[in-house]
């Protein structure tokens, strides 16, 4: 009963995340597309601010920034940040929630490190922690004036945060983590300089006192950074649904700083022909594809899918062919019964397990046939089955499923 209600909350989180997620990325778009789209009209004097017209909704807005100070404020003033907020709280519950409560299936991997449940958690939330120190002083030091530089700085620190994850943890806890961690930047970047820095310009007009101009700029930078991040990130988060990504952890790190790159272009893309349409620069998407076939060549060069073809191509021998039969050998019922049947059966006994993880059934020969691409996918190809290879399923074991899961094409 227990195990039903730990995945019912996982529901509800992943509902309130994703959905306040999408609030937050959407309000980042929309607010960087409507600074690049101002333009200066003939009421406002071309140093005090700018407007831009949009239509939405059978209506039509003539949004206007002012790049001082406002002559006077509205006290309805909306904020946005609990968008941004509510995300990373529902992210921080929903990390604790699979990552820390269930670490021996998510997190913790004895081949790469044997820790307790404690000590990874403890790692996991420390490194978040450090995280943001280490990149918020880094913004306020001298590397911090210049965007490049910051940029540049920026990606190190995200690759190597990978490499350390990698080193700790499972290959999905990593990447989990260094997606967390550049979350945590972004959601700081609100909660820490943003919005602060607005309250003190908003204190300042009501008392009739200019505002610093410095605070205005320090939250446009953060802001932009954000922006930036946005895709990456996102798709950090979703990357471990495809073990394909990091089933070699050696690459793992280059694979999130391609990701990065690619993810930032694709932003840097829409930045620039949000203000001018006759500059879109085309070549960012090209870049894009190119950085991100990298980061998939890469992570099949390094899967166990990857190593059998290179060993393959190398010896000159090919798999010898058998016909496929609809019910597998018995020594492969065998060997899925033992390794994976105690998660994936309608009654799973492993503790913690309530229910045939993602429905994925592998308890008699009828349904580990039907199931043959997947446990090809998950077993054979990547080693992302058992997870962390809790049943300790052995090399051997493995070539026997591989000779079956490759004649066996359905
Ligand atoms: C200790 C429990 C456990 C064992 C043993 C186990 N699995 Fe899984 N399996 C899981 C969990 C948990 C998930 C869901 C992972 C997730 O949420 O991404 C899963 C997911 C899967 C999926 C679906 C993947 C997807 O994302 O659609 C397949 C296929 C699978 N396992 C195959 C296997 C095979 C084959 C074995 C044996 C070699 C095995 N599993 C052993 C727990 C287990």
């Amino acid at each position: 009963m227990i195990d039903f209600l730990w995945e019912c909350g996982s529901l509800l989180l992943r509902w309130l995340h994703i959905v306040a997620a999408m609030a937050w990325i959407g309000s980042s778009f929309f607010f960087m597309h409507l600074d690049a789209s101002l333009r200066k009209t003939a009421e406002i004097p071309a140093s005090e601010g700018a407007a831009a017209w949009q239509v939405h909704g059978g209506g039509f807005y003539e949004m206007r920034k002012y790049f001082v100070a406002p002559g006077h404020l509205d006290p309805h003033l909306t904020w946005h940040k609990w968008q941004s907020y509510s995300t990373w709280l529902s992210g921080f519950v929903l990390i604790a929630w699979i990552y820390y409560a269930q670490a021996s299936l998510y997190l913790i991997d004895p081949a790469v490190r044997d820790i307790s449940p404690a000590v990874a958690s403890g790692i996991g939330v420390g490194a978040l922690a450090a995280g943001w120190l280490v990149y918020d002083l880094t913004c306020r030091s001298p590397l911090g004036r210049n965007e490049g530089t910051l940029a540049i700085v920026g990606l190190a620190f995200v690759t190597l945060a990978a490499y350390g994850f990698a080193n700790v943890f499972s290959a999905r806890g990593a990447l989990i983590h260094t997606g967390a961690l550049m979350a945590t930047w972004m959601a700081g970047n609100v909660f820490l300089v943003i919005i602060p820095n607005q309250r003190k310009v908003v204190a300042a007009l009501l008392d009739h006192r200019p505002p610093d101009p410095a605070l205005g700029k320090q939250a446009k930078q953060r802001s932009a950074q954000n922006n930036y991040l946005t895709l990456p990130v996102i798709l950090l988060m979703i990357s471990n649904h495809y073990p394909f990504l990091f089933a070699g952890k050696e690459t793992l790190p280059l694979i999130v700083a391609l990701a990065t790159v690619a993810g930032a272009l694709v932003r840097y893309f829409y930045n620039v022909r949000h203000a001018d349409h006759e500059r879109s620069p085309w070549w960012a998407w090209g870049a894009a594809a190119a950085v991100l076939a990298g980061a998939f060549a890469l992570a099949l060069s390094t899967s166990p899918l990857g190593r059998r073809i290179l060993d393959t191509a190398s010896a000159g021998t090919h798999p010898r062919l058998e016909l496929a039969s609809a019910s597998p050998p018995e020594e492969v019922v065998g060997i899925v019964l033992s390794r994976c049947s105690m998660c994936h059966a309608s009654e799973p006994l492993w503790d913690g397990i309530a229910i045939a993880p993602k429905g994925v059934h592998l308890d008699d020969a009828a349904a580990i046939a039907r199931q043959v691409a997947a446990i090809r996918y998950q077993a054979v190809d990547t080693h992302n089955m058992p997870p962390n290879n809790l049943t300790g399923i052995t090399d051997e074991e493995r070539d026997v499923l591989a000779a079956w899961a490759r004649t066996d094409r359905r």
